[in-house]
């Protein structure tokens, strides 16, 4: 088959290298000319485990192909699938724009039979909206379909995410396009799930949410276990362990963040408002997670009361390992809450060089920890497990580890004579 895929970030690279390894004719098209240029020089501009490989290695089957002319690539392809950003508005809603302009550009090339599949994370009501508006355009009720295809794949495992889907949700109004969209994904083996436009819409919001939900739960019940001096550890365990509740998404830490579970939250409250439907649990989610930055500095400074003029090393920077994306990271927001405080911050992070004014970037960690006050580790990369703890403690100036995400062993750095500090971790 031969498929349009309209933007080249993290889901649509992803999913063009993967369709195209699956057998099908991809073109990824972006606006962005220098993303493109880089693309057709052989770099991959996003950090993914198995992406670099996985694109040469279909650019040179000639397999998968990019290009910056937008609209005659999508003139030209019967299958466009729209993987364009929706970012948040100031109100909390979804920033459409990237979508209109698709679907204006679909509008005045569209003369053959086209599906027009949407990706990108869009509120209820979205598809229905683009049908809508290509009828109005003046695009006949044959001559296209749509079809609501969310995404649930994970950065840092969306390769294996792609060729393993756990379902394959399609939103559609027609049966006509479901052959297609069979043929399509039929490598990536896993239960189809049909639904109305509307519906394949809502499932992707109220996974996003159920997940925030965990782990604002995961954090409430954290902090209750630190009260009682119980280590949420073994809560956790005795949680995950009942087949009703599952595992993951159970750890406690620094709160979510990334670029979908805080927006794809606030578009669903936003959603829900507008049809006046009140949304307690969503807010409470979004409450408890705004506020697990503060609750792990009130930690810190029960050890170092006065943090002006401090010497704080942040370790990790994205907002979860196995990834270079910054979008939402709490540990950004904590390494701005500590520059304000007065602290000198330093960082280090396997994959990203933090560019953040008043933040030194490390880009070795042992070099990252020399006479620093205290470490905290705010993303579990898995190479921080492994540390060299002697070797830090007998650089650090002090000897305070903040285990923002529950991540490494607290029994071990503290024959090291560490501080070992956290939230429901005794
Ligand atoms: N990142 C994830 O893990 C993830 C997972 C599931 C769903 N999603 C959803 O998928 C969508 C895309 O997310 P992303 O993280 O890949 O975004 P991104 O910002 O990484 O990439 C979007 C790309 O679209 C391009 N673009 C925007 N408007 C365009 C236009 N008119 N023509 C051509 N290109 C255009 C941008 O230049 C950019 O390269 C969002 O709706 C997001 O919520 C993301």
């Amino acid at each position: 088959m031969r498929i349009c895929i309209v933007g080249a970030g993290y889901v649509g690279l992803t999913t063009a290298a993967a369709l195209a390894d699956f057998g099908h004719e991809v073109l990824c098209v972006d606006m962005e000319e220098s993303k493109i240029e880089s693309l057709r020089q052989g770099i991959v501009p996003i950090y993914e485990p198995g992406l670099d490989e996985l694109i040469h290695k279909n650019v040179s089957d000639k397999k998968l192909f990019f290009s910056s002319q937008v609209a005659e690539s999508i003139q030209d392809y019967p299958i466009v699938l729209i993987a364009v950003g929706t970012p948040s508005n100031d109100d909390g809603s979804s920033n459409l724009t990237f979508i209109k302009q698709v679907v204006d550009v679909i509008a005045s090339t569209t003369n053959v039979y086209k599906i027009i599949i949407t990706k990108s994370t869009v509120p209820p009501g979205t598809n229905e909206w683009i049908h809508k508006t290509l009828i109005e355009k003046g695009l006949k009720e044959d001559s296209f379909d749509i079809v609501s295809n969310p995404e649930f794949l994970r950065e840092g495992f969306a390769i294996w995410d792609l060729y393993h889907p756990n379902k394959l949700v399609f939103g559609t109004k027609t049966s006509r396009p479901i052959k297609a969209l069979r043929k399509l994904y039929e490598r990536g083996k896993a239960p189809y799930i049909f639904t109305s436009l509307t519906g394949a819409e809502l499932i992707k919001y109220a996974s996003n949410a159920f997940l925030a939900t965990k782990i604002s739960f995961a954090n409430e019940m954290a902090r209750i276990c630190d009260a009682y001096e119980v280590d949420y550890a073994d809560i956790a365990k005795g949680l995950g362990t009942d087949p009703r509740i599952g595992r993951y998404f159970l750890n406690s830490g620094l709160g979510f963040g990334g670029s979908c579970l805080p927006k794809d939250l606030s578009s669903l409250k936003h959603s829900a408002v507008n049809k006046n439907v009140e949304t307690k649990l969503l807010d409470a989610v979004r409450d408890v997670n705004e506020t697990q930055i503060d609750q792990y500095l009130n930690k810190l400074t029960t050890k170092l009361p006065n943090l002006t003029e401090k010497q704080i090393t942040v370790w990790g920077v994205t907002f979860k390992p196995d990834t270079d994306d910054l979008r939402s990271s709490p540990a950004i927001t904590l390494i701005k809450k500590l520059v304000e405080k007065g602290c000198r911050v330093h960082t280090y992070d396997p994959i990203v060089k933090l560019d953040l004014p008043d933040v030194y970037a490390h880009i070795n960690r042992y070099e990252s920890v020399t006479d620093s006050d205290a470490l905290i580790i705010s993303t579990e990369w898995k190479q921080f497990l492994e540390s060299d703890w002697l070797e830090i403690k007998s650089r650090m100036k002090g000897s305070i580890i903040l285990d923002a995400r529950n991540c490494i062993d607290g029994k071990l750095v503290r024959k090291y004579g560490f501080v070992y500090l956290g939230i429901g971790n005794i």
